[in-house]
């Protein structure tokens, strides 16, 4: 049975809403989390980029001893997770499916709305999922572009982004959804703002539950193995791509716990430009 942490990856810091949901419901797994600093914000690349990032990360976590990956990015899972599945032979977990589902299950008038970023809303994974289990049902995807960069930089309130949401918010509003999917793992650290410009009669959701409920799933059929806790306490690995300090500073207290002991740098890059900067 496969053994060893969970691999978890981002951009950035918007994997820490799904890492803090395994420490909620899977508190004895380790995880190994890799945050793709160098490139966020993910939304405005290219498809064969995005895909490229996320063969490289997950072969990077596979080398760790991953036990298995969770694509803990909604843009990387639109564009890429099929080709992971591919060519990895591990268990493999994506956020669009969990919170397409979930929207599926709780609309009551049939019109979702999807707030994501560019590159995810332009694939729109959400809305073939959703269509896929019910054809009837109306999704209205939005892209956010200044979200990420408002998180990365540890912003998660505050005028500009409540005028950034009230912006955003007004086409699903005007669309009167019943259901929001926050289809990009950054924004549920934005869900004040957002549920203050929504008020209370929307559901908002947060796919990072019910892709955890998944990861439990393949822990419970055994199809990988559940950590021993009398190991000792789980000890977590974070790698990133580009700025530690700024990692460290920013994540920590939206994971709510002190990583900076069990954060390293490093550089995966194959690409041509990278190489060349390299000399
Ligand atoms: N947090 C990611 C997502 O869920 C990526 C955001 C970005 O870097 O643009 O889509």
């Amino acid at each position: 049975m496969l053994t060893g942490p969970i691999g978890v990856f981002d951009s950035g810091i918007g994997g820490f809403t799904v890492v803090r949901e395994i420490f909620h419901q899977l508190p004895d797994e380790e995880i190994i989390y890799f945050g793709d600093t160098a490139h966020v914000p993910y939304g405005p690349r290219p498809a064969e980029e995005l895909i490229r990032f996320a063969t490289e990360i997950t072969q990077f976590l596979v080398s760790q001893k991953a036990k298995m990956i969770v694509v803990a990015c909604n843009t990387s899972s639109s564009l890429a997770l099929d080709r992971l599945r591919a060519k990895f032979r591990l268990p493999i977990v994506g956020v669009v499916n969990p919170g397409a589902d979930e929207a599926v299950r709780v609309t009551c008038n049939g019109r979702v709305g999807v707030l994501a970023t560019e590159a995810t809303i332009r694939k729109g994974m959400h809305r073939q999922r959703i269509n896929e289990k019910s054809s009837q049902i109306k999704v209205f995807g939005q892209a956010c572009p200044s979200y990420v960069p408002f998180v990365e930089a540890g912003k998660c309130r505050g005028p500009e982004v409540e005028q950034a949401t009230r912006e955003y918010l007004q086409p699903l509003l005007a669309a009167d959804v019943d259901t929001i999917i926050l289809g990009c793992t950054h924004y549920p650290f934005l869900q004040p703002v957002i549920r203050a410009v929504v008020g209370d009669e929307v559901l908002l959701i947060d796919p990072a539950c019910h892709t955890v409920l998944q990861v439990k799933e393949l822990i419970q059929r055994g199809v990988v193995s559940a950590r021993d806790p009398l190991t000792g306490p789980p000890v977590h690995r974070f790698f990133v791509s580009g700025d530690q300090a700024a990692f460290v500073r920013v994540g920590g207290p939206l994971l709510g716990k002190p990583i900076a002991e069990n954060v390293r740098q490093v550089c995966l890059d194959s690409s041509p430009e990278a190489g060349q900067a390299a000399g």
